[in-house]
């Protein structure tokens, strides 16, 4: 039995008809920027996400590069991340000229270590962006902390964590703003490239909602130079008929994690630990192994899906060597990177395909044996 590590075509079938409808209807309006349903889609993922605003944009790294625009960040700036992340995070810092400073990464969830936050400011600082990665926030009270000790802004890079908690918190709500992504296969994925930006802040808002268009208002008067950061309304359309089922995709991956989590009580398996602070979405998830690549090897043959996010910490990138960081620079992300793997979790996953996988994996278990333990308590 082949089972894939998300299978988008399992979800479709379940709401196509709603999904055609919805474009359809963006069609027929010919409203084919802006309009009723980017209005509709911001106004119900601000509610979701406990925020006043939401601004919808082109994609989840455009929602981290229109906020640090907005937030007059630059050259001679730095922006203090994780190295373990996708990308986009710190591309986006790059790309407005400023410079992205790596902060190492807590070994049980994977996210950015506020403990090591305070050691990396500079008087250039002038934000911080922690990732909830993997669908699991950051522990945000100690990021806040610092941020407001430093006056720094903070920006939540929630591309993968949309309506996740922190003490009963909503993903986005804590920091200046919150940055969300609608690549399809986040929880909330739509059939192309979105994205979305929340904040309380009412002038933040208006500057966001201005740079998505080039800094206009009104129009052709520019205050300031944007993009153009526009969601397109057919991915609103289709987001709208999938955000009432997000709730209950979140906890099927829930109960598939639940399940797993009891399957894999073997040594040689670190199944994702979760904060009791926190609610998962379970974007992802995520098992460390010592011989991960031997494993994925083993998945890979039978057919069972398996990616590793990510292979190479930012910080070892090549386009970031002037940045001077070597191997070895920060440890656990370097570790994690080498060890990780992600298994299917997909909410429309069966019970037969997700015995399939625990099988798969255990099956691979003797040559663990002798490995050491790696577990983090
Ligand atoms: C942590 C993180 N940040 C940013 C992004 C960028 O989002 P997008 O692919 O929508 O541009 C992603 C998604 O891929 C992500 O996972």
């Amino acid at each position: 039995m082949k089972v894939p590590l998300l299978d988008l075509k399992a979800q479709y079938a379940t709401i196509k008809d709603d999904v055609l409808t919805a474009v359809a209807e963006v069609l027929d309006s010919q409203v084919c920027i802006g309009g009723p349903k980017v209005a509709e889609l911001e106004q119900k993922v601000a509610a979701i996400s406990d925020c006043k605003f939401a601004v919808g944009v082109s994609s989840g790294t455009d929602a981290l590069l229109a906020s640090l625009m907005a937030l007059n960040i630059g050259p001679g700036d730095e922006v203090i991340t994780t190295s373990f992340t996708f990308f986009a995070t710190a591309g986006s810092i790059s790309r407005t000229g400023a410079l992205p400073v790596f902060v190492d990464i807590d070994p049980r969830t994977y996210n950015l270590d506020p403990s090591k936050i305070e050691a990396a400011i500079t008087s250039r600082t002038k934000a911080i962006i922690p990732v909830h990665l993997y669908g699991q926030m950051c522990d945000m009270d100690p990021i806040m902390e610092v941020a407001a000790k430093h006056n720094l802004y903070v920006i939540e890079d929630a591309a993968q964590a949309i309506s996740a908690t922190y003490k009963g918190r909503k993903a986005g709500s804590i920091g200046t703003v919150g940055c969300f992504s609608f690549f399809p296969s986040k929880n909330l994925g739509g059939a192309g490239d979105g994205g979305m930006i929340v904040t309380n802040d009412p002038a933040l808002h208006e500057r966001l909602v201005a740079m998505r268009s080039h800094g206009s208002k009104p129009k052709y008067y520019h205050k300031f130079v944007g993009g153009n950061f526009r969601l397109d309304p057919l991915q609103a359309a289709v987001l709208l008929v999938k955000l009432p089922y997000l709730d209950a995709w979140s906890q099927a991956r829930r109960d598939n994690a639940k399940y797993y989590d009891s399957h894999f009580s073997t040594p040689n398996i670190t199944t994702p630990y979760v904060d009791p602070d926190c609610i998962s979405i379970y974007n992802q998830y995520v098992i460390r192994v010592p011989r991960r690549n031997e494993l994925m090897t083993h998945l890979k043959q039978n057919d069972i899906g398996c990616e590793v996010y990510y292979p190479l910490p930012l910080h070892l990138q090549e386009c970031f060597q002037s940045l001077g960081y070597r191997t070895g620079s920060l440890p656990e992300a370097e570790r994690a990177a080498l060890e990780v793997v992600a298994i299917p979790i997909y909410p429309e996953l069966d019970s037969a395909q997700r015995d399939q996988v625990i099988a798969t994996v255990l099956s691979r278990e003797p040559l663990h044996k002798s490995a050491t333990r790696v577990i983090f308590e």
